[in-house]
Parts: structure tokens; C-alpha cells; sequence
């Protein structure tokens, strides 16, 4: 494993993408950058991302002169760089003289040069085009002692469908079946719609005019794009691991926009093990008509966990707005306040910096209004800038104390992009209200709530560190992972599971015989059918006295060795088993069999993390809405507590801390302004 250059010297990294290349024609903006960087209390920049055209304004021929002198600026004032190989969009002069190079899309129309993100994976071309140009970046600047990190393409994503690209995916196809078509073909249901296969040359990939109704194969070409992306990766990084062995490689990852739920095109669990560290793009959606701060602050706490727990390490955030996007439907500004409050919130979840797309706003084209630090008025003096700078010093201040810092969790929440896949996929239940992301989020809310952290792991991540595991809709459940789950609970594990779990196999195909024997087992109970409701549909689930109102799905039960904690009040299962409880060896396994409310999971959770002595990291009273989560190094923690509601609250600490950045003592009453943040020490 790379060690991270920043923890070397204990800086929390603060600055972004910086495209110098855009304003080659203007020394005196490229001048004033570096001035403008000082003031803003930036120290790390991200080059190179699209700056092809700049470096190799026609084949084969290189201008690196550029670049020096901005690397050597940056430098200057004591700043790093983060070295970006610029696959992610190409020069035209390539398109034009190599068209390979252009992606094929799912109706088979090759893609004209243009936008960015649009080269074919497979194409032997641009492969070798990459690996010389990283070769070159590499033998320049690899020795250079600015040098932070690298920083592979942009965003990877999409897919292509040239014929290439198809070969690619039936060699991979007969690898992973054995070059045998049987096996494929029972994999693939094939026999359904006589969609038999008989010949490795008839498959070809998913298509609107073509196959798409196969599953098997929908699910396959996921992962096959999936594999291909990396395989891509793997070939970028080649020269790089050979010429600078000791620098660290990252990509940067992304999310489902703007939904802001878990990124579904790759599989990041497994793309996850070939960068040394991670690094997100986050754009929050802050400020919006659909949902309040603390309910989006809980979704963003999600997201940065399942990017920590990707490696269980500390990550990088590489890019966020200090201000607004240009591709939300309506593009807010940030109030003031909330660029510091939702970079503390990174932080505290574990990222060692605040970095943005873009340092200055573009001129022209598809990015003049997005937000960035630098603005088309160049000054210091507006209120976006100021509030950079305001973090910048602030981070400055509490590197010593977040640096090298890692989180720990008792709770796991597993989130599974295949069974991701695999649901959306299923022609069945309400096509709008699966949800699966925004279920998970809804889940881990009641736990940020109580700031108890959470882990978010996928199905290959050890269960035994944890307490309790969250399984919600895992759709998709192999018998591995049922036995592992079995496993868990066996040994005195306490697991959470709702409706649509565990109903097909990794192939997509339905269990046969009912749930799998170790489910049964471990929830003693089994599933008997899954009803839908219109949104205009309602039931409701009496717990402990009360009810609770169900909507979306309902699951009809049949007890086996369970408990019932409450059933449904109305419809044709009146009175049957909705939420069950069963004691398995040492452990315990919840079935929660309806999509029930916020003010249900909020009782059921609370009992849980009584029940399992769950403690936050700072024992305190207060309203909804603020958070208090904690990084933690030997003997001590950093625990970060935040308001993100709009208005004061007062909380009640029970425990004595310091302020990180005041030295005050504070305990007892505490009073935090709207969207304030204090960063506190406590000794352990
Ligand atoms: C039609 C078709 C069947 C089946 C059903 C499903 O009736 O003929 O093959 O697809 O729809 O409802
Ligand atoms: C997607 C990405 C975002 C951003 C926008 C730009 O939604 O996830 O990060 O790049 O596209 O259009
Ligand atoms: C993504 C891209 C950036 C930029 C931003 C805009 O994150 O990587 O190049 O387009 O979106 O939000």
C-alpha cells in the first residue's frame, strides 16, 4: 500500500482542478493565480485533467513548456500538485486521423468527436496513446518534489458497443462459463423466449434494438463494463507504477446525480482494490425544495462512509463547489455558513481534504457558471472567495488534529451495486418506488441521528467487527453470502433485514424451494409473497402499542421459529407477522417485512442501540439536526459538532472538551449559530 504523501508532512489538502491550459493567452491571469492562492489558503492543485490538446497539440508532438512553468509556480509558494493523465478527453486531431477512438453507443451508432468521456475502452490505439503520454508525465515530473499524487482520467464511466468491444465481451463470457454454452445458457435462462444460444458470435451486448430483456446477460455486460474500465485503468497505470513505484494512484469516484445515492455504472467495491487511495466528487444538493438540511446532511454522512470504508482509510475529497453547479435543475447558491459547515462534515468523515472543480471560473463554454473559488471579477473580496479562505485557514489550524485520524464503527450497513443492478432490472414490484439506494439512506439515518457511526461495506467485507449488520433489499443473495450471514449471527451478531431480500442468486436466477435454508434458519421465518401498494394504498403495523404506517411493499410471513414485535392492521394478512424477531445461537435477526416510517425506524433503532450499548463519541443532548461524529488517533479523538439546521440550537454536553482551535474548555450548555460547526478534542 502507497503511503499518502500528505500524512508525511501533516497538511490537510485544500485547493482543486486548475486548468491553466484555458488561459495560456493571458500571463497576467496565470500570474495572479499563485496570488490569489496564497490568499485563498490553498496549497494542492489537480493538473492536467483536460489539457490533451495542450500537451500534444498534434501526434506525436509534445509541449510540456506550458506545464513547468505552472508546476514550477505552484511550487513556488509551497504548494503541491496532484498529476493528471488527461484520457478523459481527447484532442480532435486523434478523433480525426485514428476514429477507433470514438465509442460505439447501445444502438450502434458510432459517436462523432466532441463533449469528453466518449473513447472506446478496447481500442489498441488509444491504449498505447495513454501509456505514452503517462510515460512522458511521469519521466518529467516523477522526481518532482511538488508531486502529491496521481490523479488516472476523470470520473470513469459509460460504455462502449464497437465490435471490438463486443469480442472483448465474449471472450470474457467464455472465461467466465467455462467456454461452454450450456452453462451459459442455464445461466441466462436461455430457454425463456427461445433465446437459446448456439453460438458464441450471436451474443451481443444489451441494446434497446436488441437483447435486453435477458437479465443474466444485462448483469454480465455490468460487469463486464466493469472489468473493462479497470482493465483500461490497469493499462493507464502501468508506466506509472514502473517509473514512480512510490507514488500513490487514485481515480476519482463519483455518485448517482442528482439523485445523491451510490454511483451504479461500475462496481466500485471491486475498482475500490486497485487504487492506493480513494477519492470522491461530492455535489451535494444542498438547500433544496425536496428535503431538509439534516435529512440531506445524513445522505451525504452515507456517502462519504461508504468512500471510507471502501479501503477503511481516510480518503480524498477531489471535488466539490464552493458555491453552486451548472447541471442541478436549479442551481442554488450555497448560504453562507454552508461551505465551512459541509467541509467540516467531509472531514469528520474522514477525508484529508476539501478540494473543488474548478479554482477559477471558465470564460466560455459548458462551465462559465459553475462555481469555483476564482470568479469572472478576479477578486479576493467576493463572498465566495472569502469563505475559501476562511476554511483554509481553518484547516491549516486543525491539520495536527484530523491528520493520520481514522473512524471506527460497531455498525455495518452492507450496500450491494450488483444487487443494485439486478433489481432495477426486475420487471416486478412498483418500477418507480424500489429505491434501494435512498432505502439504505434511510436506514443509516437513524443512526446518524444518535451519532453512532456506521460503516457502509459491501458483501466481500468482513462481518465479525461489527455488531450489528444491516441488510436492507439485498435483492441478490448468494448462498456464500447466506452462510456468512449465518455465520455473523452465530456468533453473537445482531442483523436487520427488511422485504425483497434474498430472492434471487448471483446469476439473477429466483431461489428454488423458498428462502435459502440458512435464512430460514437465522430469521426464523420465510417469506411468503411480496404485495405492492399505489401510492393512494394504505396499511399500517401496530408496534409496541402503536401504528405505524406501511407503504410501497408489504411482506406476507409465515412464522417459524420467530417471534412477532407487530402486524398489519388491514388487508388479507390482517393480523399475520409484518416485524419478527428470532434468537439464533448467540445472536439475534430482525425481519422488518414492510417499508414502514421514518417515526417507526426511529423507535425500533433507538432500542437497538440501547439494547447493544452503542455510545457516541461524545455523550450530549440535543435537537434533530445536529450531528457529532468523531476521527480518532491513539488516546485521543477529534469530534466535529455540527448544526445543519437553520436555526441556533443549544445543546447539553455531559462530557468536558476542548476546543481544536480555541483552547476552551467547553461542557454543560452550548450554543451553535445556524450551520455553525465547533471541532473539539477529547482525551481517551
Ligand atoms: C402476454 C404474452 C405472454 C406474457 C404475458 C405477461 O400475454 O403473450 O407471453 O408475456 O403477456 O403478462
Ligand atoms: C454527472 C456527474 C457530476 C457532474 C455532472 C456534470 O452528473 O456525476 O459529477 O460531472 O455529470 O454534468
Ligand atoms: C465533474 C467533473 C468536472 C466538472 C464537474 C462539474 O465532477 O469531473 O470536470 O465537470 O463535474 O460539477
Amino acid at each position: 500500500m502507497k503511503k499518502i504523501k500528505v500524512t508525511d508532512d501533516n497538511r490537510l489538502l485544500h485547493g482543486g482542478d486548475y486548468n491553466p491550459d484555458q488561459w495560456l493567452d493571458y500571463p497576467d491571469i496565470l500570474k495572479e493565480d499563485v496570488e490569489l492562492m496564497k490568499a485563498a489558503h490553498t496549497n494542492t492543485f489537480s493538473i492536467g485533467i483536460f489539457a490533451w490538446a495542450a500537451l500534444e497539440p498534434e501526434e506525436d508532438k509534445y509541449d510540456f513548456d506550458w506545464l513547468d512553468k505552472v508546476i514550477e509556480r505552484i511550487h513556488s509558494i509551497g504548494g503541491r500538485f496532484i498529476m493528471a493523465t488527461p484520457s478523459e478527453a481527447r484532442p480532435a486531431w486523434m478523433s480525426q486521423h485514428h476514429p477507433e477512438v470514438l465509442r460505439v453507443d447501445a444502438y450502434r451508432r458510432k459517436q462523432l468527436h466532441g463533449a469528453r468521456h466518449n473513447h472506446c475502452f478496447s481500442s489498441e490505439y488509444y491504449r498505447k496513446k495513454t501509456q505514452e503520454m503517462n510515460t512522458k508525465l511521469a519521466e518529467r515530473y516523477g522526481d518532482h518534489p511538488a508531486l502529491l499524487m496521481w490523479h488516472i482520467s476523470n470520473e470513469f464511466g459509460g460504455e462502449c458497443h464497437c465490435d471490438s468491444c463486443q469480442n472483448n465481451f465474449r471472450e470474457w463470457l467464455k472465461n467466465k462459463y467455462n467456454n461452454d454454452l450450456k452453462e451459459l445458457n442455464h445461466s441466462w435462462w436461455g430457454a425463456f423466449w427461445s433465446h437459446t444460444i448456439t453460438d458464441w458470435e450471436q451474443i451481443e451486448s444489451p441494446s434497446p434494438i436488441g437483447e435486453n430483456a435477458v437479465h443474466g446477460m444485462n448483469l454480465d455486460w455490468r460487469r463486464f463494463v466493469t472489468h473493462q474500465t479497470i482493465d483500461f485503468y490497469k493499462n493507464e497505470i502501468k508506466p506509472l507504477r514502473e517509473l514512480t513505484p512510490d507514488v500513490p494512484i487514485t481515480t476519482n469516484f463519483m455518485s448517482d446525480n442528482p439523485e445523491f445515492v451510490p454511483f451504479t455504472a461500475l462496481d466500485y467495491s471491486q475498482f475500490a482494490k486497485e487504487v492506493d487511495v480513494i477519492s470522491w466528487d461530492a455535489y451535494a444538493p444542498w438547500h433544496t425544495d425536496q428535503e431538509d438540511t439534516a435529512t440531506l446532511a445524513s445522505r451525504v454522512a452515507f456517502l462519504n462512509d461508504h468512500f471510507y470504508s471502501m479501503k477503511n482509510q481516510p480518503f480524498l475529497l477531489m471535488e466539490s463547489t464552493p458555491s453552486l453547479v451548472n447541471w442541478h435543475d436549479v442551481n442554488k447558491a450555497k448560504r453562507p455558513g454552508m461551505h465551512f459547515l459541509s467541509s467540516m462534515q467531509m472531514l469528520a468523515h474522514g477525508s484529508d481534504s476539501i478540494l473543488y472543480f474548478q479554482w477559477r471560473k471558465s470564460r466560455g463554454s459548458s462551465e462559465k457558471f459553475h462555481g469555483a473559488v476564482v470568479d469572472h471579477d478576479r477578486s479576493k473580496d467576493n463572498r465566495v472567495f472569502k469563505e475559501v479562505a476562511q476554511l483554509g485557514k481553518a484547516m491549516e489550524d486543525l491539520s495536527d488534529c484530523v491528520v493520520g485520524y481514522q473512524r471506527k464503527a460497531d455498525v455495518g450497513i452492507l450496500y450491494d451495486v450488483e444487487s443494485d443492478w439486478a433489481l432495477n432490472d426486475a420487471q416486478g414490484f412498483g418500477l418507480k418506488t424500489k429505491k434501494y439506494g435512498e432505502t439504505l439512506q434511510k436506514h443509516y439515518q437513524m443512526f446518524w441521528e444518535n451519532n453512532i457511526p456506521v460503516d457502509v461495506i459491501s458483501k466481500e467485507t468482513a462481518f465479525d467487527p461489527y455488531k450489528i449488520l444491516l441488510i436492507p433489499m439485498l435483492y441478490m443473495l448468494s448462498e456464500e453470502t447466506a452462510e456468512k450471514i449465518s455465520a455473523f449471527v452465530k456468533n453473537g451478531g445482531t442483523v436487520v433485514t427488511t422485504y425483497i431480500t434474498g430472492l434471487v442468486d448471483e446469476a439473477d436466477l429466483t431461489h428454488m424451494g423458498g428462502w435459502l435454508k440458512p435464512l430460514k434458519e437465522v430469521f426464523g421465518v420465510e417469506p411468503l409473497e411480496t404485495d405492492t401498494y399505489y401510492p393512494s394504498d394504505r396499511n399500517s403495523v401496530v408496534y409496541n402499542g402503536k401504528a405505524y404506517e406501511v407503504r410501497d411493499y408489504a411482506t406476507v410471513l409465515k412464522l417459524l421459529e420467530a417471534e412477532s414485535l407487530g402486524s398489519y392492521e388491514e388487508d388479507f394478512y390482517k393480523d399475520t407477522p409484518a416485524l419478527t424477531k428470532n434468537t439464533y445461537e448467540k445472536g439475534q435477526a430482525f425481519y422488518i417485512g414492510a417499508r414502514l416510517s421514518d417515526d417507526f425506524h426511529r423507535v425500533f433503532y433507538n432500542e437497538l442501540i440501547k439494547t447493544h450499548d452503542l455510545k457516541p463519541a461524545l455523550e450530549a443532548k440535543h435537537n434533530r439536526g445536529v450531528s457529532i461524529q468523531a476521527r480518532k488517533a491513539e488516546g485521543k479523538q477529534t469530534i466535529f459538532i455540527m448544526n445543519f439546521t437553520e436555526e441556533s440550537q443549544t445543546l447539553l454536553l455531559l462530557e468536558e472538551v476542548t476546543d481544536c482551535l480555541t483552547d476552551e474548555v467547553l461542557g454543560g450548555a452550548l450554543e451553535l449559530a445556524p450551520y455553525e460547526t465547533r471541532v473539539v478534542e477529547k482525551r481517551i
